[in-house]
């Protein structure tokens, strides 16, 4: 925190509106640090010095954070990373709060990223209960064709258990390579390019466009801005809504599978 006026402290605090904190001052009842302070003018540090009126400590309600962040490729989504490489924490460094990321990007991927100091909704956003949809632009070697998409659509066997179906759109495709917009309801480890390689497609390049309904093309990569009050809004609806349960038989997920053409072109 930072220093600033008494009275203005005092009403962010819930004590009394500002002029009755002027009042409060005046009176000698508010202290800081031990010393009677009457000079309206005087600042504090709400965050370090101990503040109080009558005797009691005031308490100052933490500030919520919401900062939408586009991350670039080569930051490690964590809050400190052990190997030393850099931080998606590096990236917001004037962010004096302590936010931290809600789900991660891999290393490799850019795209959009929140980081909040609000647990509450940061547990919610990444439960798969909450089903928020993720949507990434891959870049995938080869062109697949509808069979290939079809599979990715139906959900894919990995690692034991079948993804959740997922909405599968072409946006461009060239020659050798083909850009597919993925959106996935379940934030499994590598989850898009495990995927696309699955079906014989490795991603080259992955980008991470929407997190529910949080979007922002005009954000640089490497920058951040906060969410405006009404997209923090809209994404508490949306993490409040709750999937359908889905059965899934257990012998779904062991029982081998006949080869398809997308399983052996698998590396
Ligand atoms: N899926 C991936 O494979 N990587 C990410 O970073 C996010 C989703």
């Amino acid at each position: 925190m930072s220093q600033e006026r008494l009275q203005k402290i005092l009403s962010q605090a819930g004590v009394a509106s500002r002029r009755a904190s002027e009042q409060l001052m005046l009176d000698g009842r508010v202290t800081v640090n031990g010393t009677t302070l009457r000079e309206l003018g005087t600042k504090a540090d709400a965050g370090r010095d101990d503040i109080r009126v009558d005797g009691r400590r005031i308490k100052i309600p933490e500030r919520r954070r919401y900062i939408l962040l586009n991350k670039p490729r080569g930051y490690v989504t964590t809050r400190s990373d052990p190997n030393h490489r850099p931080t998606v924490i590096d990236l917001i460094a004037d962010v004096r709060d302590y936010v931290y990321p809600v789900g991660r990007l891999d290393f490799d991927t850019e795209g959009l990223l929140i980081l909040t100091n609000d647990g509450e909704l940061a547990a919610r956003l990444t439960h798969p209960r909450h089903g928020i949809a993720r949507v990434y632009e891959a870049r995938v070697l080869g062109v697949p064709d509808t069979h290939d998409l079809a599979r990715l659509a139906k959900g894919i066997v990995i690692e034991g258990r079948r993804t959740q179906p997922a909405l599968v759109t072409v946006l461009y495709s060239r020659g050798d390579d083909a850009t597919l917009e993925i959106t996935v309801r379940e934030g499994r480890n590598r989850q898009v390019r495990n995927m696309c390689e699955a079906i014989g497609h490795p991603v080259s390049s992955l980008r991470r466009v929407a997190i529910g309904p949080i979007r922002d093309p005009t954000l640089r990569l490497g920058r951040w801005r906060e969410l405006g009050a009404a997209e923090v809004r809209r994404l508490q609806t949306a993490a409040s809504a709750t999937l359908p349960t889905v059965k899934v038989k257990a012998e779904d997920a062991k029982r081998p599978r006949k080869k398809t053409s997308g399983d052996q072109r698998r590396s």
